[in-house]
């Protein structure tokens, strides 16, 4: 254990030493959507390759840098790139950006990732405010000691989405004429995507979209204290009985036409708060 702490302070001081910069916001993108960190004045990027213990993102649609610079004149520190469980990196390394930001003493995340649509009602490129999650990764990232300075042994998750950032992101919507969705996220720990006798379980079990990421890092900013707002884009919409192939190639092309509103949901998020 240990180990991790000493890797987190290690890359944590790596970053200090380049800037003296304090963001109390970070930004997570997922697949797809890297592309509101192209929005950020960047005071400072730094390859996720010269971090000291950092891992290296191996997935399509991610480019592996840390951001730091100003976004609606608001100091933020975003990764531009994940790391998936199914990628083969344990849950520390997937995490790893949080504990970093925690060490850096950022107060709220804002996290966005691709995820398949469970209702007929949902649309490609909309987005799902995340209010609750259900983990069937078969995993969880807090396995392990504890250490008490990272957070409690059984952290609550009582309300791991805070309802007050979901109720300003509504507002946001409203201002903006964009169209969201509401509910649960399950994660999966993927690769291969869900059968429809899963599509229909996940359903059931009251799940209203399917990713494969998301959910580790939030519990870890939970464990940490750190204020979570997290958007599904909807990038397919799976109905158990009109099945349909959700290549990569379409995941992408659907997550970048979210992009746009996304953006404009974090950028006013980060205005009013
Ligand atoms: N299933 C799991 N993960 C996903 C999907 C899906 O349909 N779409 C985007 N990420």
């Amino acid at each position: 254990m240990k180990n991790l702490i000493e890797k987190i302070k290690k890359a944590a001081e790596f970053i200090k030493q380049k800037t003296s910069l304090e963001p109390e916001t970070g930004i997570l993108l997922g697949t797809g959507l890297g592309k509101l960190a192209e929005q950020i004045k960047t005071d400072i990027s730094i390859p996720y390759d010269i971090i000291p213990g950092f891992p290296q993102p191996t997935v399509e649609g991610h480019n592996g840098r840390l951001i730091i610079g100003r976004l609606e004149d608001t100091m933020v520190i975003a990764f531009q790139g994940r790391f998936h469980y199914y990628e083969g990196y344990d849950l520390f390394r997937v995490t790893m950006p949080v504990r970093l930001m925690k060490e850096m003493n950022v107060k709220r995340l804002f996290i966005a990732s691709a995820a398949g649509g469970l209702e007929p009602n949902m649309r490609p490129s909309e987005l799902m405010f995340i209010n609750d999650h259900i983990n069937l990764m078969g995993i969880n990232p807090l396995i392990g000691p504890n250490y008490d300075e990272w957070g409690p042994r059984f952290p609550e998750m009582v309300e791991p989405y805070s309802r007050n950032l979901i109720n300003i992101a509504y507002e946001i919507a409203l201002e903006n004429k964009i169209k969201v969705h509401e509910g649960t996220y399950v994660a999966i720990s993927g690769p291969s995507m869900e059968t429809k006798a899963e599509t229909r379980f996940l359903k059931m079990i009251g799940a209203k979209a399917v990713g494969m990421s998301t959910v580790p890092e939030v519990i870890t900013a939970v464990h940490s204290g750190i204020e979570v707002f997290a958007t599904a884009v909807i990038t397919n919409v799976n109905l158990p009985d009109n099945y349909k192939e959700a290549p990569i190639e379409l995941i992408l092309q659907n997550a970048q036409k979210g992009a746009d509103d996304l953006s404009k949901i974090i950028k006013g998020l980060i205005k009013r708060i």
